[in-house]
Parts: structure tokens; C-alpha cells; sequence
């Protein structure tokens, strides 16, 4: 890793300006010394983002994420620390230090150079193999039956490795000149018994290519039922299977445009997708999702529907992804394409356009996993709750999301037909214990919650329009009340009745209000006058703002219940459910602040 110097970072930090930087990504408004943006670290309506170019340091209100110039472009860019260095001084037009480059560093350079070039040349001898000689028919043939196009073998690059232990060898050693410990390192050659060997031998080629699109590995597969199936190249110093994926380079403009990237198993499903017209699709590479895959995948997308085998093999596979994508902070969906099938032999049957369909309609993670976990264990035994409530909790708290977990409980103990106060003190459990950043809220039931709440808020409304007839008159504050909607019908209409006493322009008399309420609500306007309590002097904000909290508390309970409700059915519209409860929540802190200012 590159290594810079205090002064270097000093002028780097200088000469660009924070507010310039963050305001290149999020528009920035500024309101006395400070910028104000809506975070780019998560997602809201109203900027609780702010930078301050004076100490150079941002700082958010609603995530707390916080930093300096580096730090945001580290996070934006997901880059390393020198490279979010390099990206700043390149936009400041500052020139990187001289690197001290040591000998061996020089060597390892020209050493890798060597191997990409290698590799280069194995790729073309490869598709030149299998659409160009007699050796290749095997190869065609074999594609073929797997319904490949000559246009789609011509776009990946595809290749056939004769069937001749060391012809590549020879060829690369002899007629380019390529030293053997460079076919080695770049895992191309083998070599045991004092003997070079080629290690892809009468197989299909796959080149994998990296981000630039340079090929930098291969998959080989058997023409038949031999195995190993699949061979693949080792980890090089091109090379790294953690941070790279199978079709990654041709899909990125797709999932650039869609925000989206879909995740298959198989080098055959992503080819066929491709070929098919989906064509934002990546697959692993024989390996199991990495963290370094899921940031990688993070830059340039915010979704994720994966699309294993419906093997037990893939639906464990799917589990190990979900937790890996949920903590870097990708959504994740689950599409499923029929039991026994992957992607490649369904769109193969059924075309692209049923394909989409089901990625329309996969299923939101964490549904998937609850489903996939009640038909692995049993929910009527304790030790399959067990089992059930340890794999559920550990994605839950992937995240610090309380929200999430908390909507989510309620919902684990319908699927598992368990009590829901036992779900949350299990769960209470079982944050201590893993130390995780969420809170456990206190078990309610819908309608205990519903009912408490409501009382509360009608005895607040009674006593706002007592107060307004004890005093004859209405408060500054009921223009804005004007369209409030009373949980008590009763005190709807007796506020629709003082509107109108207002609206004549008499006085408002308990005598007015009388005239104008129903007969049928006399009765009421009675025992609550009576039961008053003497003229209290309070102000009125005493009564409005406590009105106004109780309802916005309730519209997002409301709003959460159908967040939780929608959330299989229809995830749009769960989502806006979820963003009705964050503006609300904004809305409530606001109102809670002034009440204690
Ligand atoms: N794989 C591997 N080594 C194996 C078997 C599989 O590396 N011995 C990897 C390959 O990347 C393969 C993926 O795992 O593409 C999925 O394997 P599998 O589901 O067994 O094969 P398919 O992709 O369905 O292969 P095909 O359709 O060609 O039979
Ligand atoms: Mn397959």
C-alpha cells in the first residue's frame, strides 16, 4: 500500500475545499458558517447533513456519520485511504510524490506486467482455439447444445483448451518467447516431475476479466461428466478471487444505469442472462460471496437480488450472501425461478422477459431467509426456535437498524406462531451478548398501544377546546389547527362547531357553541364543561403541541404497521411507507425540540 507523508496530505487537504468536494455529490446549501445537504450516508428528505469548511469536518445530525475531506471520499468512492489521497490531489492538479520505488518493488511490477500479457495472449489462444482450428469443434459443439450464439462466444471471449498436455506451453515458451516462470505464476502451466504442464486441458474456456477489462484468470469446464467440472485458476498476483466477479466488466454499464445487480452461481447463467438481454448480471467465481465482493459491488449499485440454485447448496450460499450484502449496507432481494432450476436452463425455456419478471418479483431478504429457516427447522421445537431466532437476530443486527428489528419481531412471531414478548426478550438477550447497536422495544400489543395512546390524545383534545370556550376566545394557534384531525368525533365536530361560532363573528360563548353543536352532542359538550377544572393559565402551546405529537405519533404507527404489512406483497409501496415514517419521525424530533427549548 502507498505510503504518504504528513506534509503531503497537509497540501493535498488545503489546496480543495470540503464544501466543494461534498458539494460535487449532494447539493449543498449554506446557512450561516455551515453547509447544509441532505446525507449522502443515508437515506431522508429535510439535510441533517453539515459541513463546516472552517474546521474542515462534516458531521451528520440523523447518522452521526462524521469525517474530513478524506474520510468522505474514502466512503463515497469506497476507496482505500491512499486512493481517496490520489483522487484528491488529482482534483487539486497537485502531482503525486515521486514513489521510492524499491528493486523488488520494480521487479514485482515487471513481474505482473508479464503475467497480464500472458494472459492476454492465453485468452486469444483460447477463442482462437475454438472458433478458428479443428481441435475447437469439440468446444463449439459443446456451446452449441448449450444454445450459445457465435455472437455471444465472440462477446465473452470464449475459448476451447486442446485436449494436448503441453501445447500452450510449447507454443508460449517457443513461439512467444514467454518465460515458463511466467505462465506458472500466472497459473496457466503446472509443474511437477521436472515436467511443464498445461493446467486447462480439452476444456471450455471462461475468461474472467477484470474492472479494466483485461483477462486476468480463467474457468475451464469438462466437455462431460468428468471431474472436476469446473477448474479454475489459483489466486495470482493478477488475480484476486475476493474482489473480482465473473461477467462484472461487461454488466457494469447496465448496473451503473439500473442501481442494480443481479447475482447468479454458474459461469453459464450469467453468459446465457447476457445473452438473453439482462444483462446486469455477475456471477461468483466458485467461491462463496466475499465482504470485499459486496463493497465492491456497493460503488456502483444499491440493490442486490440474488439468484442462487434452489439447492439446499444454493439456499445456504443465499443465507452466507444476505449477511455479508446487508452489512455493507446493500438491499437485498431473493428471486426464485422454480424448484431444480438455474437461471441458465429458465431463461433458455422461457426467455428473458419471464427471467425479469422474477427478479420483479423476488422476495425481500429478510422474508426469504424466515421462510427458508421455517422449512430447515422445526418451529414447534425449542431447539428449532432456537435455531430459527439465532440466524434471524444475527442478520437482524447486521445493521443498526432498530427500526427494522423492531417492525420485524412482530412478524417472526406470526410466522413462528411464538408470543411476541418472548421474540423481544430473547432478542434483548441476545444484543447484550453480541454487544450490537440496536434497542429492544418494550413488548405492546397492537391494541393495548392503540388504545393507551388514544386516550391519552382525546383527554389532550377535550382539554384544548375546554380551554379555548373558558377563555371566549381562540387561541393564535388555531388557524394551524385548522385542518387537524381529531381522534375524538366529538371533539371534530365541536371543533367544527367553534369554527363556526368564530366564522360569524360572535364570541366564543359555551352559549355559542351550544347553538351551533348537534342536539345529539349536548350531552357531552355538558359533562365536559362540567367536569372541567377551573380556568387553568397555562399557555396554549401547553395543549397544541402535545395535540399535535399524539397524531403525528399515531399516523406513524400507522405508517410502520403497513411498512411491516406491505413488505412482501408490495416492497414500493412498503417503501413509501418507510419514508412517510422517516419524514414523520423528522417531524416529531422538531416539534419534541421546541417543546423542550
Ligand atoms: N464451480 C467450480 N468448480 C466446480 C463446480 C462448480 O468452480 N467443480 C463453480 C463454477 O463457477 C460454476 C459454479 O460453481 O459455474 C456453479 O456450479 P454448478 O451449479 O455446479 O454448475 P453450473 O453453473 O450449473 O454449470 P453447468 O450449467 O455448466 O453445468
Ligand atoms: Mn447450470
Amino acid at each position: 500500500m502507498r505510503y504518504f507523508g504528513q506534509d503531503f496530505l497537509q497540501r493535498v487537504s488545503d489546496s480543495v475545499n470540503i464544501a466543494d468536494v461534498i458539494g460535487s455529490y449532494v447539493p449543498l446549501k449554506k446557512k450561516g458558517g455551515r453547509y447544509w445537504a441532505c446525507c449522502p450516508f443515508h437515506h431522508e428528505k429535510t439535510p441533517s447533513f453539515s459541513v463546516s469548511p472552517d474546521k474542515g469536518l462534516y458531521y451528520c445530525f440523523g447518522c452521526h456519520a462524521s469525517g474530513n475531506v478524506f474520510t468522505f471520499v474514502q466512503k463515497m468512492e469506497n476507496l482505500t485511504f491512499p486512493e481517496a489521497v490520489e483522487h484528491l490531489a488529482e482534483m487539486a492538479h497537485i502531482e503525486l510524490p515521486e514513489e521510492e520505488v524499491s528493486e523488488e518493488e520494480r521487479q514485482k511490477q515487471s513481474e505482473m506486467t508479464a503475467m497480464y500479457e500472458a494472459a492476454r495472449l492465453a485468452a486469444d489462444y483460447f477463442h482462437n482455439c475454438l472458433t478458428k482450428t479443428r481441435m475447437g469443434e469439440a468446444g463449439l459443439a459443446y456451446f452449441q447444445k448449450r444454445h450459445l450464439t457465435a455472437e455471444t462466444i465472440e462477446y465473452f471471449k470464449l475459448g476451447f483448451a486442446p485436449p494436448a498436455w503441453d501445447k500452450l506451453f510449447r507454443d508460449f515458451t517457443q513461439k512467444k518467447q514467454i518465460a515458463p516462470k511466467t505462465l506458472v505464476d500466472a497459473g496457466l502451466v503446472g509443474y511437477s516431475n521436472g515436467r511443464y504442464f498445461d493446467m486447462f486441458r480439452n476444456r471450455c474456456m471462461f475468461p474472467i476479466l477484470n474492472l479494466k477489462g483485461k483477462p486476468v484468470a480463467f474457468g475451464g469446464r469438462v466437455l462431460d461428466d468428468s471431474k472436476p467440472k469446473y477448474l479454475n485458476s489459483p489466486e495470482t498476483p493478477i488475480f484476486n478471487k475476493r474482489r473480482l466477479l465473473f461477467a462484472l466488466y461487461q454488466a457494469l454499464p447496465k448496473i451503473r444505469e439500473t442501481r442494480q445487480v443481479i447475482m447468479v452461481e454458474g459461469y453459464m447463467d450469467a453468459i446465457s442472462l447476457h445473452a438473453h438481454g439482462v444483462t446486469n448480471v455477475v456471477a461468483s467465481l466458485g467461491t462463496a460471496f466475499t465482504i470485499e465482493q459486496a463493497r465492491l459491488l456497493k460503488r456502483y449499485a444499491d440493490e442486490v437480488v440474488f439468484s442462487y440454485d434452489m439447492d439446499a447448496a444454493g439456499q445456504n450460499a443465499t443465507r452466507r450472501a444476505l449477511e455479508i450484502a446487508g452489512t455493507v449496507g446493500l438491499k437485498i432481494r431473493v428471486a426464485r425461478v422454480g424448484e431444480g432450476k438455474d437461471p441458465d436452463e429458465f431463461v433458455n425455456l422461457h426467455g428473458g422477459e419471464a427471467y425479469l419478471e422474477a427478479v420483479r418479483q423476488a422476495q425481500p431478504a429478510l422474508d426469504y431467509l424466515l421462510a427458508s429457516l421455517l422449512r430447515q427447522y422445526d418451529p414447534t421445537s425449542l431447539e428449532g426456535q432456537q435455531h430459527i431466532l439465532q440466524e434471524m437476530f444475527s442478520v437482524l443486527t447486521a445493521r443498526d437498524d432498530s427500526f427494522l428489528i423492531n417492525s420485524y419481531i412482530r412478524k417472526m412471531a406470526q410466522a413462528m406462531r411464538l408470543d411476541e414478548g418472548l421474540i423481544r426478550s430473547e432478542a434483548t438477550r441476545y444484543v447484550k451478548k453480541n454487544h450490537a447497536k440496536v434497542y429492544i422495544s418494550p413488548r405492546e400489543t397492537a391494541e393495548e398501544t392503540v388504545s393507551r395512546e388514544s386516550q391519552k390524545q382525546v383527554r389532550l383534545e377535550e382539554g384544548f377546546l375546554t380551554y379555548c370556550m373558558q377563555y371566549h376566545r381562540a387561541p393564535s394557534s388555531w388557524a394551524e389547527m385548522k385542518a387537524f384531525q381529531y381522534t375524538s368525533p366529538f371533539c371534530q365536530r365541536l371543533a367544527q362547531a367553534m369554527e363556526e361560532v368564530q366564522e360569524s363573528g360572535q364570541v366564543l360563548s359555551e352559549k355559542a357553541v351550544q347553538q351551533k353543536l348537534g342536539q345529539d352532542d349536548i350531552e357531552a359538550l355538558a359533562a365536559l364543561l362540567m367536569k372541567a377544572e377551573d380556568t387553568v393559565s397555562v399557555p396554549w402551546e401547553e395543549f397544541v403541541r402535545p395535540l399535535k405529537l399524539g397524531a403525528l405519533q399515531k399516523a406513524y404507527k400507522m405508517h410502520t404497521e403497513r411498512a411491516s404489512t406491505l413488505a412482501h406483497a408490495d416492497p414500493e409501496g412498503s417503501r413509501r411507507e418507510m419514508l412517510a415514517c422517516i419524514q414523520l419521525s423528522r417531524e416529531i424530533r422538531e416539534l419534541q425540540k421546541k417543546t423542550s427549548e
